[in-house]
């Protein structure tokens, strides 16, 4: 067995994983990033397009943002559609110049992976057998098999940033951990298609047959999810049925409605509302979708896992400078308090937005009341937009 060291093992190379290890470096400390999957797998997976401000201006400020800068979309609102007509929710003006960019997750991760490599820290695809030992000593250790080989990291702290099906929140003892969970009885049949968006913004349905979603990922490709069964088959779903049903569910009295064009993904996507606390156990610290999982409604995921990072990466620059504690201590109240935010709105937009299935005539009236509301009341659309757009991320490492 080899034994290998340094300051922060990061289990996972996803958006959380690689921020962390990009933060790290920034601040001069040492991190060796462990993924389980293929590089090609990470990058390829499609996933998020919706950064906030905040992750935005994390992009530039650590020096990664120039492909960003070169095609990613900024919107500056969305539109709500409801009884067949669109409303612009303009988050500019209700939250004094906040806006959002349309940025795949997998450009995310691919200006990541390249600023790893450009720093020659380490960065391991396909390790097998991940298992955490020590957990409770100030020497933690990461076991596992690459290429081969059996290795023994030994580290000072480890970032379990290895997602919702990883190892690291589950190496917690169960009597140290309270989860709290909700699921939905749907979920969200996503599309890519190559067809230039037929809107400048993105567009959100309720619509009788259920919630429909236009969004984008560039000028020439369109992003489209349909509400389906929790359990649905894609089988069921040839070509032409997503066609007809998004034509119906999203077309609006204007005439509005989305270009079709070649289907070149699909996949199911379920809908979860998950929180681990604490989010942290001695040394062990989670991060990003390890830690907590929203529906993807209010478009937190890639974003709650930037917010958190940066926040660990802040306490632990402290850690390693002056042997302080005090703000590991408090990280893990601090990223949960924004999860149970980003919760709460995740929710909200969620049963906003979608049939329950359960066919109660009340249920929808009172929904459409709802939106109606919304898009009557600047105070209930400056809520959407600020939580939408996002609330500002702790500073920065020094
Ligand atoms: P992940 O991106 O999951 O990264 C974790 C990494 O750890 C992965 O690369 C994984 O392979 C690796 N890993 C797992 N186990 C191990 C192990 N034992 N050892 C080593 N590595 C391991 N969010 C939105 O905001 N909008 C969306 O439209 C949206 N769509 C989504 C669609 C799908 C199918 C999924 C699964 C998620 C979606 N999300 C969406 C959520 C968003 O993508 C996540 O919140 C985001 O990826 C969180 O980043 P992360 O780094 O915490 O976790
Ligand atoms: C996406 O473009 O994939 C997307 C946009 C908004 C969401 C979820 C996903 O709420």
């Amino acid at each position: 067995m080899t034994v290998l060291r340094t300051q922060v093992g990061i289990i996972g190379a996803g958006p959380a994983g690689l921020m962390l290890g990009h933060l790290l470096h920034r601040a001069g400390i040492d991190s060796v990033i462990l993924e389980d999957r293929s590089e090609e797998h990470v990058i390829e997976r499609v996933r998020a397009g919706v950064l906030e401000q905040g992750s935005v201006d994390l992009m530039h400020a650590v020096g990664v943002g120039s492909r960003l800068d070169e095609i990613g979309m900024r919107h500056d609102g969305i539109y709500i559609a409801f009884h067949g007509e669109r409303h612009r929710i303009d988050f500019r003006k209700l939250t004094g110049g906040r806006s959002i960019t349309i940025y795949g997750q997998n450009e995310l991760v691919k200006d990541l992976i390249a600023a790893r490599r450009a720093t020659g820290r380490p960065l391991y695809f396909d390790v097998e057998n991940v298992r955490l030992e020590d957990l409770q000593s100030s020497a933690p250790a990461i076991r596992f098999t690459h290429e081969s080989g059996d290795h023994e990291l030994r580290c000072e702290v480890v970032a379990g940033c290895d997602g919702s099906h990883g190892i690291s929140r589950g190496s917690m003892p169960a009597e140290h951990v309270r989860t709290y969970e909700r699921s939905y009885p749907f979920a969200w049949l996503g599309i890519l298609a190559d067809a230039a968006p037929s809107s400048d913004e993105l567009v959100y349905s309720l619509h009788e047959r259920g919630f429909a979603l236009f969004s984008m990922r560039s000028t020439k490709v369109t992003r489209l999810y349909l509400q389906c069964a929790p359990d649905e088959d894609e089988a069921n779903w040839p070509d032409d049925r997503i066609w007809a049903e998004l034509q119906v569910r999203l077309r609006t009295s204007d005439g509005w409605h989305p270009l079709e064009g070649l289907i070149t993904q699909k996949g199911v996507t379920p809908m979860r509302s998950f929180v681990c606390e604490p989010m942290r156990y001695h040394r062990l610290f989670l991060a990003g979708d390890a830690a907590h999982i929203v529906p993807p409604t209010g478009a937190k995921g890639l974003n709650l896992a930037m917010s958190d990072v940066t926040s660990l990466a802040g306490a632990l620059a402290e850690f390693f400078k002056s042997g302080s504690e005090a703000l590991l201590d408090t990280y893990s109240d601090r990223a949960l308090r924004r999860a149970w935010r980003a919760q709460r709105f995740s929710w909200w937009m969620t049963s906003m937005l979608h049939r329950t299935g359960e066919d109660n005539p009340f249920d929808y009236r009172r929904q459409l009341a709802e939106l109606e509301y919304l898009v009557s009341s600047r105070a209930a659309l400056t809520s959407l937009a600020e939580n939408y757009a996002g609330f500002p991320f702790d500073s920065l490492p020094a």
